[in-house]
Protein backbone atom coordinates (compact mmCIF):
# COMPACT_ATOMS: atom_id res chain seq x y z
CA UNK A 1 0.00 0.00 0.00
CA UNK A 2 2.87 2.37 0.81
CA UNK A 3 4.67 1.24 -2.17
CA UNK A 4 1.46 2.39 -4.61
CA UNK A 5 0.62 5.47 -2.45
CA UNK A 6 4.85 6.86 -3.60
CA UNK A 7 4.56 5.59 -6.95
CA UNK A 8 1.53 7.63 -7.57
CA UNK A 9 3.04 10.68 -5.94
CA UNK A 10 6.10 10.39 -7.70
CA UNK A 11 4.19 9.69 -11.45
CA UNK A 12 1.67 12.67 -10.21
CA UNK A 13 1.65 15.46 -12.67
CA UNK A 14 2.27 17.61 -9.57
CA UNK A 15 5.76 16.30 -9.27
CA UNK A 16 6.60 16.83 -12.94
CA UNK A 17 6.11 20.57 -12.11
CA UNK A 18 7.82 20.53 -9.11
CA UNK A 19 11.02 18.74 -10.94
CA UNK A 20 10.86 21.72 -13.67
CA UNK A 21 11.30 23.68 -10.60
CA UNK A 22 14.12 21.56 -9.15
CA UNK A 23 15.53 22.66 -12.36
CA UNK A 24 14.97 26.34 -11.86
CA UNK A 25 16.17 26.46 -8.60
CA UNK A 26 19.89 24.82 -9.45
CA UNK A 27 20.24 27.97 -11.74
CA UNK A 28 18.83 29.97 -8.85
CA UNK A 29 21.62 28.73 -6.02
CA UNK A 30 24.52 30.80 -7.96
CA UNK A 31 22.70 33.88 -8.54
CA UNK A 32 23.10 37.24 -5.93
CA UNK A 33 20.21 38.30 -3.86
CA UNK A 34 18.70 41.41 -4.56
CA UNK A 35 18.08 44.88 -2.48
CA UNK A 36 15.01 44.47 -0.65
CA UNK A 37 13.48 45.74 2.63
CA UNK A 38 12.18 43.84 5.60
CA UNK A 39 9.17 46.25 5.97
CA UNK A 40 8.13 46.51 2.41
CA UNK A 41 8.25 42.65 2.31
CA UNK A 42 6.14 42.32 5.00
CA UNK A 43 3.18 43.62 2.89
CA UNK A 44 3.21 40.95 0.63
CA UNK A 45 2.30 38.58 3.88
CA UNK A 46 -0.48 40.46 5.62
CA UNK A 47 -3.45 38.13 3.74
CA UNK A 48 -4.77 35.87 5.75
CA UNK A 49 -7.14 33.82 3.50
CA UNK A 50 -7.26 30.36 2.74
CA UNK A 51 -8.50 29.63 -0.89
CA UNK A 52 -12.20 28.04 -0.71
CA UNK A 53 -10.43 25.62 -3.55
CA UNK A 54 -6.83 24.31 -4.05
CA UNK A 55 -4.63 26.33 -6.56
CA UNK A 56 -2.74 25.01 -9.48
CA UNK A 57 0.45 23.25 -8.17
CA UNK A 58 2.16 25.79 -11.30
CA UNK A 59 0.77 28.64 -9.53
CA UNK A 60 1.92 27.98 -6.09
CA UNK A 61 5.36 27.29 -7.57
CA UNK A 62 5.38 30.33 -8.96
CA UNK A 63 4.22 31.78 -5.66
CA UNK A 64 7.77 30.20 -4.46
CA UNK A 65 9.88 31.56 -7.12
CA UNK A 66 8.61 35.36 -7.14
CA UNK A 67 7.81 35.90 -3.59
CA UNK A 68 9.53 33.34 -1.49
CA UNK A 69 12.83 32.68 -3.01
CA UNK A 70 14.36 35.73 -4.25
CA UNK A 71 13.91 37.20 -0.37
CA UNK A 72 15.64 33.66 1.18
CA UNK A 73 18.98 33.79 2.28
CA UNK A 74 21.40 32.27 0.09
CA UNK A 75 23.68 30.19 1.86
CA UNK A 76 25.68 28.69 -1.24
CA UNK A 77 26.49 32.57 -2.13
CA UNK A 78 30.53 32.20 -0.79
CA UNK A 79 30.28 35.62 0.61
CA UNK A 80 28.30 34.82 3.36
CA UNK A 81 29.94 34.77 6.45
CA UNK A 82 27.57 35.86 9.21
CA UNK A 83 25.84 33.29 11.09
CA UNK A 84 26.29 29.19 12.01
CA UNK A 85 24.05 28.15 9.04
CA UNK A 86 25.63 26.34 6.29
CA UNK A 87 24.59 24.87 3.45
CA UNK A 88 23.10 21.49 3.24
CA UNK A 89 26.10 18.29 2.13
CA UNK A 90 23.77 17.37 -0.92
CA UNK A 91 24.29 13.76 0.32
CA UNK A 92 22.00 14.39 3.00
CA UNK A 93 18.75 15.62 0.35
CA UNK A 94 17.51 12.09 -0.40
CA UNK A 95 17.71 11.48 3.25
CA UNK A 96 15.11 14.12 3.91
CA UNK A 97 12.95 12.63 1.26
CA UNK A 98 13.00 9.22 2.70
CA UNK A 99 12.17 11.13 6.16
CA UNK A 100 9.55 12.40 4.63
CA UNK A 101 7.78 9.42 3.18
CA UNK A 102 8.76 7.41 6.36
CA UNK A 103 7.76 10.20 9.00
CA UNK A 104 8.73 7.98 11.59
CA UNK A 105 8.16 10.11 15.40
CA UNK A 106 10.41 8.86 17.90
CA UNK A 107 8.68 9.86 20.95
CA UNK A 108 7.66 5.95 21.21
CA UNK A 109 9.29 3.16 19.79
CA UNK A 110 6.04 2.09 18.18
CA UNK A 111 6.34 4.96 15.82
CA UNK A 112 9.58 4.59 14.97
CA UNK A 113 11.55 1.04 15.30
CA UNK A 114 14.66 1.19 14.20
CA UNK A 115 14.45 4.81 13.90
CA UNK A 116 14.96 5.32 18.14
CA UNK A 117 17.22 2.42 18.30
CA UNK A 118 19.75 3.98 15.40
CA UNK A 119 19.51 7.43 17.60
CA UNK A 120 20.61 5.75 20.74
CA UNK A 121 23.09 4.22 18.97
CA UNK A 122 24.39 7.31 17.89
CA UNK A 123 23.87 9.29 21.01
CA UNK A 124 26.36 6.89 21.86
CA UNK A 125 28.99 7.58 19.59
CA UNK A 126 28.89 10.98 20.74
CA UNK A 127 28.79 9.97 24.17
CA UNK A 128 32.06 7.98 23.44
CA UNK A 129 33.56 10.87 21.87
CA UNK A 130 32.91 13.25 24.83
CA UNK A 131 33.00 11.44 27.78
CA UNK A 132 35.42 8.13 26.38
CA UNK A 133 34.16 6.01 28.79
CA UNK A 134 35.43 1.91 28.65
CA UNK A 135 33.96 0.04 26.14
CA UNK A 136 31.98 -1.90 28.58
CA UNK A 137 30.14 0.91 29.66
CA UNK A 138 29.18 1.65 26.37
CA UNK A 139 28.20 -2.31 26.11
CA UNK A 140 25.90 -2.28 29.04
CA UNK A 141 24.02 1.44 28.80
CA UNK A 142 23.55 1.76 24.47
CA UNK A 143 20.84 0.22 24.03
CA UNK A 144 19.67 -0.82 27.76
CA UNK A 145 15.94 1.08 27.87
CA UNK A 146 16.57 1.60 31.79
CA UNK A 147 19.62 4.18 30.71
CA UNK A 148 19.59 7.21 28.99
CA UNK A 149 23.31 8.70 27.55
CA UNK A 150 21.11 11.52 26.10
CA UNK A 151 18.30 12.54 23.86
CA UNK A 152 17.98 14.13 20.99
CA UNK A 153 16.16 17.86 20.70
CA UNK A 154 15.18 20.06 17.85
CA UNK A 155 18.01 22.46 18.88
CA UNK A 156 20.85 24.11 21.21
CA UNK A 157 18.14 26.12 23.06
CA UNK A 158 16.10 22.84 23.90
CA UNK A 159 19.49 20.56 24.35
CA UNK A 160 20.26 23.67 26.83
CA UNK A 161 16.94 23.61 28.78
CA UNK A 162 17.19 19.96 28.82
CA UNK A 163 20.11 19.95 30.18
CA UNK A 164 19.48 22.72 33.44
CA UNK A 165 16.26 20.60 33.72
CA UNK A 166 17.73 17.44 34.90
CA UNK A 167 20.73 19.24 36.55
CA UNK A 168 17.81 21.43 38.61
CA UNK A 169 15.69 17.89 39.26
CA UNK A 170 19.28 16.07 40.36
CA UNK A 171 19.74 18.92 42.87
CA UNK A 172 16.47 19.12 44.08
CA UNK A 173 15.95 15.43 43.63
CA UNK A 174 13.97 13.04 46.43
CA UNK A 175 14.74 12.95 49.56
CA UNK A 176 13.13 10.54 52.39
CA UNK A 177 9.78 11.44 52.63
CA UNK A 178 10.01 15.06 50.45
CA UNK A 179 8.94 14.23 46.52
CA UNK A 180 11.60 16.07 45.32
CA UNK A 181 10.95 18.96 42.66
CA UNK A 182 8.91 17.72 39.80
CA UNK A 183 6.18 17.31 42.43
CA UNK A 184 6.14 19.80 45.05
CA UNK A 185 7.27 22.47 43.09
CA UNK A 186 10.51 25.10 43.13
CA UNK A 187 9.36 26.91 46.40
CA UNK A 188 8.74 23.79 48.61
CA UNK A 189 11.90 21.98 47.00
CA UNK A 190 14.26 25.11 47.69
CA UNK A 191 12.95 25.09 50.95
CA UNK A 192 13.22 22.05 51.66
CA UNK A 193 16.65 21.94 50.91
CA UNK A 194 17.32 25.03 52.80
CA UNK A 195 18.60 27.28 49.96
CA UNK A 196 17.68 31.12 49.61
CA UNK A 197 17.01 30.32 46.06
CA UNK A 198 18.61 28.54 43.26
CA UNK A 199 21.23 30.24 40.45
CA UNK A 200 23.32 29.15 37.76
CA UNK A 201 26.52 30.30 37.24
CA UNK A 202 28.28 30.94 33.92
CA UNK A 203 30.40 32.73 31.43
CA UNK A 204 28.37 36.32 30.36
CA UNK A 205 29.41 34.90 26.56
CA UNK A 206 26.58 32.16 27.15
CA UNK A 207 23.88 31.70 24.60
CA UNK A 208 21.06 33.61 25.43
CA UNK A 209 18.72 30.36 25.46
CA UNK A 210 20.19 30.15 29.36
CA UNK A 211 18.26 32.89 29.97
CA UNK A 212 15.31 31.52 28.40
CA UNK A 213 15.80 28.31 30.73
CA UNK A 214 16.27 30.05 33.60
CA UNK A 215 13.12 31.57 33.26
CA UNK A 216 11.16 28.52 31.86
CA UNK A 217 12.65 26.61 34.87
CA UNK A 218 11.05 29.60 36.80
CA UNK A 219 14.81 30.54 38.66
CA UNK A 220 14.68 33.94 36.95
CA UNK A 221 17.03 35.32 34.71
CA UNK A 222 18.53 37.55 37.20
CA UNK A 223 19.62 34.18 38.63
CA UNK A 224 21.95 33.43 35.84
CA UNK A 225 24.79 34.82 37.56
CA UNK A 226 27.28 36.13 35.06
CA UNK A 227 30.94 35.90 34.88
CA UNK A 228 33.30 38.44 33.15
CA UNK A 229 35.46 37.23 30.98
CA UNK A 230 39.00 37.62 30.05
CA UNK A 231 40.15 39.62 26.76
CA UNK A 232 40.10 36.10 24.44
CA UNK A 233 36.77 36.11 25.97
CA UNK A 234 37.57 33.00 28.41
CA UNK A 235 35.43 32.84 31.98
CA UNK A 236 37.88 34.62 34.65
CA UNK A 237 38.43 31.68 37.00
CA UNK A 238 39.51 34.05 39.79
CA UNK A 239 35.60 35.75 39.30
CA UNK A 240 34.01 32.45 39.43
CA UNK A 241 35.75 31.39 42.65
CA UNK A 242 34.96 34.21 44.19
CA UNK A 243 31.17 34.12 43.15
CA UNK A 244 31.27 30.11 44.32
CA UNK A 245 31.94 31.83 47.37
CA UNK A 246 29.60 34.42 47.64
CA UNK A 247 26.62 31.97 46.92
CA UNK A 248 27.53 29.68 49.86
CA UNK A 249 28.00 32.73 52.09
CA UNK A 250 24.07 33.76 50.65
CA UNK A 251 22.87 30.24 50.71
CA UNK A 252 22.10 29.66 47.16
CA UNK A 253 22.00 26.55 45.78
CA UNK A 254 24.04 26.49 42.37
CA UNK A 255 22.14 24.49 39.85
CA UNK A 256 24.96 24.20 37.15
CA UNK A 257 28.16 26.00 36.24
CA UNK A 258 28.34 26.11 32.40
CA UNK A 259 31.15 26.25 30.40
CA UNK A 260 30.91 27.06 26.80
CA UNK A 261 33.08 25.40 24.36
CA UNK A 262 32.20 27.81 21.49
CA UNK A 263 30.44 31.24 22.37
CA UNK A 264 28.04 32.12 20.10
CA UNK A 265 29.43 35.67 19.35
CA UNK A 266 33.37 35.32 19.34
CA UNK A 267 33.52 31.14 19.40
CA UNK A 268 35.77 31.58 22.83
CA UNK A 269 36.10 28.50 24.82
CA UNK A 270 36.03 28.72 28.36
CA UNK A 271 38.79 27.05 30.57
CA UNK A 272 37.35 23.85 30.40
CA UNK A 273 39.59 21.55 32.94
CA UNK A 274 40.00 23.93 35.57
CA UNK A 275 36.04 24.82 35.33
CA UNK A 276 35.83 20.75 35.74
CA UNK A 277 38.51 20.85 38.52
CA UNK A 278 36.39 23.62 40.44
CA UNK A 279 32.92 22.23 40.07
CA UNK A 280 34.51 18.98 41.39
CA UNK A 281 36.24 20.24 44.15
CA UNK A 282 32.66 22.26 45.41
CA UNK A 283 30.81 19.54 44.24
CA UNK A 284 28.52 21.93 41.75
CA UNK A 285 27.22 20.02 38.70
CA UNK A 286 28.72 21.20 34.93
CA UNK A 287 27.53 21.07 32.23
CA UNK A 288 29.32 22.41 28.99
CA UNK A 289 27.16 24.08 25.76
CA UNK A 290 29.43 23.11 23.26
CA UNK A 291 26.70 23.35 20.58
CA UNK A 292 29.57 25.01 18.42
CA UNK A 293 32.39 24.11 18.92
CA UNK A 294 31.56 20.17 19.99
CA UNK A 295 31.93 18.73 16.55
CA UNK A 296 36.07 19.94 16.63
CA UNK A 297 36.68 16.30 18.57
CA UNK A 298 36.20 14.79 15.04
CA UNK A 299 39.38 16.34 14.32
CA UNK A 300 43.35 14.92 15.94
CA UNK A 301 44.17 17.99 15.30
CA UNK A 302 41.42 20.44 16.77
CA UNK A 303 40.57 18.31 20.19
CA UNK A 304 43.03 19.42 22.12
CA UNK A 305 40.89 23.18 22.32
CA UNK A 306 37.78 20.96 23.95
CA UNK A 307 40.36 19.18 26.46
CA UNK A 308 38.64 18.90 29.33
CA UNK A 309 35.06 18.78 28.49
CA UNK A 310 35.05 15.06 29.70
CA UNK A 311 34.38 16.67 33.05
CA UNK A 312 30.93 17.66 32.27
CA UNK A 313 28.09 16.38 33.18
CA UNK A 314 26.29 16.97 30.63
CA UNK A 315 26.95 18.37 27.14
CA UNK A 316 24.93 20.30 24.48
CA UNK A 317 26.14 19.74 20.66
CA UNK A 318 24.67 20.93 17.71
CA UNK A 319 24.10 19.01 14.56
CA UNK A 320 22.69 21.98 12.87
CA UNK A 321 25.92 24.02 12.92
CA UNK A 322 29.24 22.29 12.24
CA UNK A 323 28.22 19.19 11.86
CA UNK A 324 25.70 20.37 8.62
CA UNK A 325 22.67 18.92 9.33
CA UNK A 326 19.52 20.53 8.12
CA UNK A 327 17.75 23.03 10.68
CA UNK A 328 16.46 20.87 13.68
CA UNK A 329 18.36 18.09 15.67
CA UNK A 330 21.04 18.65 18.06
CA UNK A 331 21.98 16.19 21.19
CA UNK A 332 21.67 16.70 24.76
CA UNK A 333 24.19 14.02 26.55
CA UNK A 334 24.55 13.32 29.89
CA UNK A 335 27.48 11.40 31.94
CA UNK A 336 25.61 9.57 33.73
CA UNK A 337 23.09 7.41 32.65
CA UNK A 338 20.72 7.64 35.41
CA UNK A 339 20.90 11.56 35.21
CA UNK A 340 17.64 11.83 32.49
CA UNK A 341 15.52 9.84 35.47
CA UNK A 342 15.48 12.94 37.64
CA UNK A 343 13.27 14.25 35.13
CA UNK A 344 11.61 11.17 33.72
CA UNK A 345 7.91 11.65 32.66
CA UNK A 346 5.81 8.74 32.20
CA UNK A 347 2.21 8.51 30.36
CA UNK A 348 -0.29 5.09 29.99
CA UNK A 349 0.00 4.80 26.65
CA UNK A 350 3.38 5.38 25.79
CA UNK A 351 6.74 6.66 27.80
CA UNK A 352 6.23 3.89 30.14
CA UNK A 353 8.46 3.15 32.51
CA UNK A 354 11.27 0.53 30.86
CA UNK A 355 10.10 1.14 27.88
CA UNK A 356 12.01 2.53 24.70
CA UNK A 357 10.05 5.53 24.24
CA UNK A 358 12.20 8.56 23.80
CA UNK A 359 9.38 10.51 25.06
CA UNK A 360 10.47 9.91 28.88
CA UNK A 361 13.30 12.05 28.38
CA UNK A 362 12.78 14.44 26.21
CA UNK A 363 11.00 18.24 26.62
CA UNK A 364 9.24 17.88 23.35
CA UNK A 365 6.79 15.36 22.30
CA UNK A 366 6.29 14.34 18.67
CA UNK A 367 9.55 14.41 17.27
CA UNK A 368 11.03 13.77 13.47
CA UNK A 369 13.84 10.83 12.99
CA UNK A 370 16.29 13.62 12.63
CA UNK A 371 18.91 10.95 13.88
CA UNK A 372 19.17 9.56 10.34
CA UNK A 373 20.40 12.48 9.09
CA UNK A 374 23.31 12.48 11.59
CA UNK A 375 23.83 8.86 11.48
CA UNK A 376 23.85 9.23 7.23
CA UNK A 377 26.63 12.39 7.83
CA UNK A 378 28.81 10.53 9.64
CA UNK A 379 28.94 7.24 7.60
CA UNK A 380 28.76 9.16 4.06
CA UNK A 381 31.44 11.53 5.28
CA UNK A 382 33.50 9.40 7.57
CA UNK A 383 35.66 11.35 10.38
CA UNK A 384 38.67 12.34 8.25
CA UNK A 385 36.15 14.04 5.65
CA UNK A 386 34.42 15.63 8.70
CA UNK A 387 37.95 17.06 9.81
CA UNK A 388 39.29 18.16 5.83
CA UNK A 389 36.25 20.38 6.05
CA UNK A 390 37.35 21.73 9.70
CA UNK A 391 40.47 21.97 8.50
CA UNK A 392 39.48 23.95 5.49
CA UNK A 393 37.85 26.37 7.60
CA UNK A 394 40.14 26.80 9.81
CA UNK A 395 42.31 27.84 7.29
CA UNK A 396 40.17 30.30 5.88
CA UNK A 397 40.28 31.95 9.14
CA UNK A 398 43.69 32.22 9.23
CA UNK A 399 43.58 33.76 6.09
CA UNK A 400 41.06 36.32 6.96
CA UNK A 401 42.79 37.12 10.60
CA UNK A 402 45.85 37.80 8.33
CA UNK A 403 44.32 40.12 6.24
CA UNK A 404 42.13 41.79 8.73
CA UNK A 405 45.64 42.43 10.59
CA UNK A 406 46.94 43.86 7.35
CA UNK A 407 44.56 46.26 6.99
CA UNK A 408 44.86 49.48 8.30
CA UNK A 409 41.36 50.14 8.19
CA UNK A 410 40.48 46.70 10.10
CA UNK A 411 40.89 46.13 13.49
CA UNK A 412 41.05 42.42 14.71
CA UNK A 413 39.30 42.68 18.50
CA UNK A 414 39.99 39.54 19.69
CA UNK A 415 42.06 36.29 19.06
CA UNK A 416 39.89 33.55 17.78
CA UNK A 417 39.71 30.60 18.95
CA UNK A 418 37.62 28.80 16.82
CA UNK A 419 36.87 29.67 13.12
CA UNK A 420 34.64 32.67 13.84
CA UNK A 421 35.87 36.28 13.73
CA UNK A 422 35.39 39.53 15.34
CA UNK A 423 37.04 42.64 13.90
CA UNK A 424 35.89 46.17 12.95
CA UNK A 425 36.26 48.61 10.49
CA UNK A 426 38.48 51.52 12.05
CA UNK A 427 38.86 55.35 11.06
CA UNK A 428 42.48 55.40 10.10
CA UNK A 429 42.62 59.16 10.82
CA UNK A 430 42.19 58.62 14.76
CA UNK A 431 44.44 57.76 17.32
CA UNK A 432 45.18 53.93 17.84
CA UNK A 433 43.68 53.18 21.04
CA UNK A 434 40.33 54.99 20.36
CA UNK A 435 38.72 57.55 23.19
CA UNK A 436 35.33 56.73 24.34
CA UNK A 437 33.87 59.16 21.46
CA UNK A 438 35.97 57.63 19.08
CA UNK A 439 34.73 54.38 19.67
CA UNK A 440 31.51 55.74 20.13
CA UNK A 441 31.41 57.67 16.14
CA UNK A 442 32.80 53.77 15.12
CA UNK A 443 30.28 51.75 16.40
CA UNK A 444 27.71 53.85 14.60
CA UNK A 445 29.67 53.08 11.07
CA UNK A 446 30.21 49.61 12.32
CA UNK A 447 26.07 49.40 12.30
CA UNK A 448 25.80 50.92 9.32
CA UNK A 449 28.25 49.30 7.55
CA UNK A 450 26.21 45.78 8.38
CA UNK A 451 22.48 47.21 7.95
CA UNK A 452 24.07 48.27 4.33
CA UNK A 453 25.44 45.05 3.30
CA UNK A 454 22.50 43.22 5.10
CA UNK A 455 20.51 44.92 2.57
CA UNK A 456 22.65 45.04 -0.44
CA UNK A 457 22.74 40.53 -0.28
CA UNK A 458 26.06 40.56 -1.81
CA UNK A 459 28.37 39.96 0.90
CA UNK A 460 27.30 39.38 4.56
CA UNK A 461 29.17 39.30 7.91
CA UNK A 462 27.11 39.76 11.24
CA UNK A 463 27.15 42.04 14.00
CA UNK A 464 27.28 42.12 17.95
CA UNK A 465 28.30 44.14 20.86
CA UNK A 466 30.94 43.11 23.10
CA UNK A 467 31.33 44.14 26.81
CA UNK A 468 35.00 42.45 27.14
CA UNK A 469 37.40 43.93 24.76
CA UNK A 470 40.47 46.29 26.10
CA UNK A 471 37.93 49.06 25.56
CA UNK A 472 35.69 48.10 28.67
CA UNK A 473 33.74 49.01 30.29
CA UNK A 474 32.25 50.55 26.88
CA UNK A 475 30.85 48.52 24.70
CA UNK A 476 32.10 47.58 21.20
CA UNK A 477 29.74 47.10 18.02
CA UNK A 478 31.76 44.44 16.13
CA UNK A 479 31.33 42.39 13.05
CA UNK A 480 31.36 38.98 13.18
CA UNK A 481 32.57 36.50 10.37
CA UNK A 482 31.63 32.81 10.72
CA UNK A 483 33.30 30.44 8.73
CA UNK A 484 31.29 27.36 8.50
CA UNK A 485 31.61 26.89 4.73
CA UNK A 486 34.04 25.16 3.59
CA UNK A 487 33.30 26.36 0.00
CA UNK A 488 34.45 29.65 0.82
CA UNK A 489 37.48 31.07 -0.82
CA UNK A 490 40.87 33.49 -0.29
CA UNK A 491 39.36 35.21 -3.11
CA UNK A 492 35.80 35.76 -1.60
CA UNK A 493 37.67 37.03 1.29
CA UNK A 494 39.33 39.24 0.05
CA UNK A 495 36.28 41.03 -1.32
CA UNK A 496 34.01 40.83 1.83
CA UNK A 497 37.33 42.63 3.25
CA UNK A 498 37.38 45.16 0.46
CA UNK A 499 33.49 45.85 0.34
CA UNK A 500 33.26 45.90 3.75
CA UNK A 501 36.03 48.96 4.04
CA UNK A 502 34.51 50.51 1.23
CA UNK A 503 31.40 51.06 2.72
CA UNK A 504 32.92 52.02 5.84
CA UNK A 505 34.44 54.82 4.43
CA UNK A 506 32.18 56.31 2.26
CA UNK A 507 29.99 55.90 5.71
CA UNK A 508 32.69 57.73 7.10
CA UNK A 509 33.07 60.68 4.42
CA UNK A 510 29.37 61.25 4.77
CA UNK A 511 29.31 61.81 8.91
C1 LIG B 1 26.80 28.25 21.83
C2 LIG B 1 25.36 28.11 21.43
N1 LIG B 1 24.52 27.46 22.23
C3 LIG B 1 23.22 27.31 21.92
C4 LIG B 1 22.71 27.83 20.76
C5 LIG B 1 21.26 27.68 20.44
O1 LIG B 1 21.09 26.79 19.39
P1 LIG B 1 19.73 26.74 18.57
O2 LIG B 1 19.66 28.00 17.79
O3 LIG B 1 19.90 25.51 17.76
O4 LIG B 1 18.63 26.62 19.56
C6 LIG B 1 23.55 28.53 19.89
C7 LIG B 1 23.03 29.13 18.66
O5 LIG B 1 23.66 29.82 17.94
C8 LIG B 1 24.91 28.66 20.23
O6 LIG B 1 25.76 29.33 19.45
Amino acid sequence: MQQENTDTYINSQATREWDMFWEYFRHWKSTPQPNYSLADLSKDFELLDVPELPIEPSDYIQFIQDNILPHTVNLHNTKYMGHMTAPVPEELYPIALLLLYLNQNVVKVETSQALTLLERQLIGVFHQLVFELPEAFYAKHVQNQQSCLGVGVSGGSLANLTALNCLLNSVLKPDGVFDGLAKRGLLEATAHYGFKKMVLLGSHLAHYSFQKAASVLGLGTDNFIELPSDGDGSVQLSALEHQIAQCKENNFGIVALVGVAGSTETGSIDPLVEMGKIAQKYNIPFHIDAAWGGPLLFSHSHKELLKGIAYADVVTICGHKQLYLPMGYSLCLFKDPKMALFAEFNANYQARKRSWDTGKHTIEGSRPAHALYLHAYLQLFGRRRIEANMLKCFELRDYFVNKVNQAPQLQLMQAAQTNIVVFRFVDVMASSDYSKEENDRLNGINTSIQQQIFEQGEVFVSRTTLAHTKYKPQSIVVLRAVFINPEISPKDIDYVLEEIVKIGQQINTTR
